[in-house]
């Protein structure tokens, strides 16, 4: 009997992000059934993989160790009517595993009688053969395969995997991720990248309203919206009071940049971080009780103290109640001069939006080109986080074309290249000459057809770029550009 697994669960078992199995299977390194590897096969081509070093148990111990920390703890570990409907689960597995064992068990000792049986009056050479079989199966039976202590650790592993996370499929979207710890449902999709649709985020306004297509759920958030019971009949929940017991499959519609409603909020003041002189980085906090829904790419206007600019958002939808700005510094632009000067922790800023349709093409599994103009980098540096949240593209290549303001985050474009294998960095110095800056960036291309490409700067450098792009092959429309001003 073999023992399956799907895709997402070995990725997380090794350690590899999705994208980088599927690279192994369509090579021909890896082995599916049905979409579903085969414990044997994992353990053929991830060799090197230490079962026992248990990495969630050990996350496990140190929750434990920190049990007085009652907070890391409630977040840490599933909600426990969660727990113990996943720990039954578990042990419904474990006793159909034992039942079937000792089937197993009783079949073996029905053949040997049997073959007790027939010997009686067979001849010699029956006899002898019947012999060498029965030493067969008692030889194969007594002795533990190299193989099956690895399979052991590698089951357990998957176990502890199932106990804490729980596998989530949206329908049609196809988006999927894991719920781990206490998360709920939509907790879970907005901290992995995927943009569920919601209002209130604490069961008042059933605007997350889904349905459970296959698998168990448990309500682990008491909601005031009241759902009919024709709804409930038909597997209608709250993504955002409902957490998932086993592997589900959600229908649910994922928001794209016109579905957002432009929202307004007033937030505190982070920090501010300035880079250097010419531009610097406010990280807004957006209130407990009002997230802002984004997509990565998009822009919000920011207001202080009655001054008011538009700044794409460089922050990644999926970070919780942070929201960053980049500002850069110019002649004249009071607000700039005042986040540069004098903005602090805890001040109050004002925050509408979001705005523009500057956003991933999720169903695309094409590999990607970013193309940063200066402080074309912000939006540029949301979009590369979002789709890094959602495992979206291939590859990934980031051509950050610095302006006076220079590679501001060289350090963190360096460290998401060593961090990933899909992802290259490729920073170019300031020049006078773009259009030759262009073409050898083009050049290094010669399958431009196959990409799609994001570039963010001013429209003048961006109808350049297009031209150079699409004139070496890429598909026009595979071609976003997102305009910041110059
Ligand atoms: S988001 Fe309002 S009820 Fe769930």
């Amino acid at each position: 009997m073999s023992h399956l697994l799907p895709l997402s669960r070995v990725a997380k078992l090794v350690g590899q992000p999705r994208h980088a199995l599927q690279e192994m299977i369509r090579g021909g390194t890896l082995a599916t059934f049905d979409g579903l590897v085969e414990l044997d096969e994992l353990l053929r081509v991830f060799p090197e993989v230490k079962w026992d070093d248990d990495a969630e148990f050990r996350r496990v111990q140190e929750i434990k160790d920190k049990a007085f920390a009652k907070r890391v703890l409630e977040r840490a570990l599933p909600d426990k009517d969660v727990l113990v409907a996943r720990l039954n689960e578990l042990g419904d597995d474990y006793a159909a595993a034992k039942a079937l064992l000792l089937h197993y068990g009783n079949v073996m000792t029905w053949l040997d009688e049997k073959i007790d049986e027939i010997e009686e009056d067979t001849s010699a050479e029956t006899r002898h053969a019947l012999h060498t079989v029965r030493a067969f199966l008692l030889r194969n039976l007594a002795e533990v395969p190299p193989d099956a202590v690895l399979a052991q650790a590698a089951i357990a592993q998957e176990r502890i995997f199932k106990i804490m996370s729980a596998h989530v499929t949206i329908q049609p979207s196809g988006h999927a991720f894991y719920v781990d710890g206490n998360d709920t449902l939509l907790e879970a999709a907005l901290r992995n990248g995927v943009s569920l649709n919601y209002g209130c985020s604490n069961g008042n306004c059933g605007e997350c309203k889904a349905r459970v297509l296959s698998g168990e759920v448990k309500k682990v958030h008491a909601h005031d919206y009241v759902l009919k019971q024709s709804e409930k009949d038909a597997g209608v929940i709250l993504l955002c009071a409902y957490a998932p017991v086993n592997e589900v499959v959600i229908e649910a519609n994922v928001a794209g940049a016109r579905d957002i409603p432009v929202q307004r909020m007033t937030a505190k003041v982070k920090s501010v971080e300035v880079f250097n002189p010419h531009m610097a980085a406010l990280h807004i906090l957006a209130p407990r009780s009002q997230r802002l829904r984004y997509l990565g790419g998009q822009s919000v206007d920011v207001s202080i103290d009655g001054m008011r600019g538009r700044y794409a958002i460089a922050s990644c939808p999926c970070e919780d109640r942070h929201i960053e700005v980049q500002i850069p510094r110019r002649a004249g632009d009071a607000l700039a001069e005042t986040v540069f000067a004098t903005l602090k922790a805890n001040d109050t800023v004002e925050v509408v939006g979001p705005y523009g349709e500057f956003v991933l093409d999720e169903d695309s599994p094409r590999p990607v080109i970013f193309l940063a103009f200066g402080a074309g980098f912000a939006p540029i540096k949301s979009l590369i986080q979002h789709a890094m949240s959602l495992e979206l593209a291939e590859s990934m290549d980031l051509h950050w074309l610095a302006d006076a303001a220079g590679h501001y985050q060289d350090n963190l474009c360096r460290a998401w290249a060593d961090a990933l294998d899909n992802f290259n960095y490729l920073p170019h110095a300031p020049t006078d000459d773009l259009d030759a800056l262009l073409k050898r960036i083009v050049v290094d291309y010669p399958d431009l057809h196959r990409f799609d490409v994001y570039a963010a700067g001013s429209a003048a450098q961006l109808e350049r770029a297009r031209q150079y792009f699409v004139g070496e092959g890429l598909h026009g429309a595979r071609w976003f550009a997102g305009a910041v001003d110059d």
